[in-house]
């Protein structure tokens, strides 16, 4: 009988990451810096392949196209998107600990007081509102300016671009812009491994409706999101919708709904969805003294459209992707307990979709492993390792999530043909070689 486990608490798989290659702590040799992390071999081509799968889910779409914007803006773009005078988190200190935290997320006691989640002493400053966006100077004197910021969000870049997008593109309305990319935000209680981070990538989509129809096109992006995420394999168990009531609205929405996700600390958000009515264009509008209008000309009517919106962090999709893919199987043998850890990613995702084992490292077995290697088909990653017991192996696979174990033994160089072995079944296929590219394609399908 085997017994399945899922991630229970984070730190078994902040432990995984950093073992197996998929995220270290930045700087670590220097002590780290706080909440910044960087992406191992495997984790940065997981990261791709998340990326990929999100650019192919919006630009796929005809009405859907792509854009690559700067980090930097000219600083007037966030006085007229509000980031410069709303972008803010209430800050409070301990006057007791001296710690420095968020009073909106502070536990409270039963009177309704905010207490210091370090101490528990409800003897806090006077709230002040801390401006997250990061500032720099561009040009070598450092003075007013020359300030700049480090875009909190990569929406903007988009509102700014509609009308180049527009009119390079011929685009009609209905049609979103999408685009990927990093966005800095001075966040005060970072934390939680890579959900809250100070440097993050997001995955926007602009998508620009005429007004009176933003309603139904929120809903409409709503499920297609909703199906993006289980289209990346995560469980429909983890996940649910957050609506925004009254102040929870962010300055600039007129409707919003989170995905949350159940990660090991608990529902939190994963994506959200936005109806932003007019308000950036007009602000825009304001701001620049450009119009920033669409001509309609089945209905002979200009109009300022409305904007529906979808993010999502990518490392914040990272960590649920990684979340809800480890198990533990557990089995009682002779021996005492017997514990697989597997990483039960969706074949798109998994950083390598095959592994090729040969059984010896010795010749003439290194030969045939490394033409067979060579002829899989330029689409799939694969690993190549010879180190180790078979048996060993195939535990680090499955610990790094792949898919399909290509075994080559000394059989192999008699009846031509090697074994596959299926990460989650654990079952064993006999296949010849000349077959291998139609046998993986269809061993790769059984992985939902
Ligand atoms: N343009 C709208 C916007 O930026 P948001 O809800 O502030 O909306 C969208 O951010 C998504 O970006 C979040 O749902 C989350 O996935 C991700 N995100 C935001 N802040 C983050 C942070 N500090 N670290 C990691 N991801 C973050």
């Amino acid at each position: 009988m085997k017994e399945i486990k899922k991630l229970e608490d984070l730190q078994t798989l902040v432990s995984l990451c950093k073992r197996r290659g998929f995220v270290f702590q930045s700087s670590e040799i220097y002590g780290g810096l706080n909440s910044c992390w960087d992406y191992g071999p495997l984790g940065s081509q997981l990261k791709l392949n998340v990326k990929l799968k999100w650019w192919k889910s919006m630009t796929k779409r005809l009405d859907v196209v792509g854009l690559d914007a700067s980090i930097l803006m000219h600083p007037t773009v966030w006085k007229a998107s509000g980031h410069i005078d709303e972008f803010t988190d209430p800050l409070v200190d301990c006057k007791s600990c001296k710690a420095r935290f968020r009073e909106d997320k502070a536990p409270q006691n039963d009177k309704g007081e905010r207490l210091c989640p370090q101490c528990a002493s409800s003897e806090l400053t006077e709230t002040r509102n801390f401006n997250l966006m990061f500032k720099t100077f561009m040009g070598p004197v450092e003075d007013k300016g020359g300030e700049v910021f480090l875009r909190p969000e990569t929406a903007q870049g988009i509102f700014v671009n509609f009308e180049n997008v527009q009119g390079s593109m011929r685009k009609k309305i209905p049609f979103g812009i999408a685009q990927i990319g990093k966005s800095f935000r001075n966040e005060i209680t970072p934390g939680n491994f890579i959900f809250r981070t100070r440097e993050f990538e997001q995955m926007e989509m602009q998508f620009f409706v005429s007004p009176g129809t933003d309603e139904q096109w929120f809903e409409k992006w709503r499920e297609l999101r909703w199906q993006f995420h289980l289209s990346l394999g995560l469980n429909a168990e983890n996940l649910k919708w957050h609506k925004h009531e009254g102040n929870e609205l962010a300055h600039y929405a007129k409707q919003a709904f989170d995905v949350i996700y159940k990660f090991p600390f608990g529902w939190e958000e994963l994506e959200g969805v936005h109806n932003r009515g007019d308000y950036d264009l007009k602000q825009h509008q304001k701001f620049s003294s450009k119009k920033l209008e669409y001509f309609d000309e089945a209905q002979k009517e200009k109009y300022v459209p409305y904007v529906v919106e979808t993010a999502v962090g990518a490392d914040r999709l990272i960590l649920a992707v990684l979340c809800d893919a480890y198990r533990e199987e557990v089995t009682q043998t002779e021996k005492g307990e017997d514990v697989r850890v597997v990483m039960g990613f969706h074949p798109d995702l998994a950083p390598n979709q095959v592994a090729v084992l040969p059984l010896s490292k010795k010749e003439p077995l290194l030969e045939l492993s490394q033409n067979i290697l060579a002829g899989l088909p330029d689409l799939l990653n694969v690993d190549f390792d010879v180190t180790g017991s078979i048996g060993k192996r195939y535990r680090r696979q499955d610990e790094i999530g792949t898919p399909i174990c290509l075994t080559v033994d000394f059989e192999s160089l008699e009846d031509k043909a090697v074994t596959l072995r299926h990460r989650d079944t654990m079952e064993q296929k006999r296949v010849p070689i000349s077959e291998l590219s139609q046998a993986i394609a269809n061993m790769l399908l059984t992985f939902n």
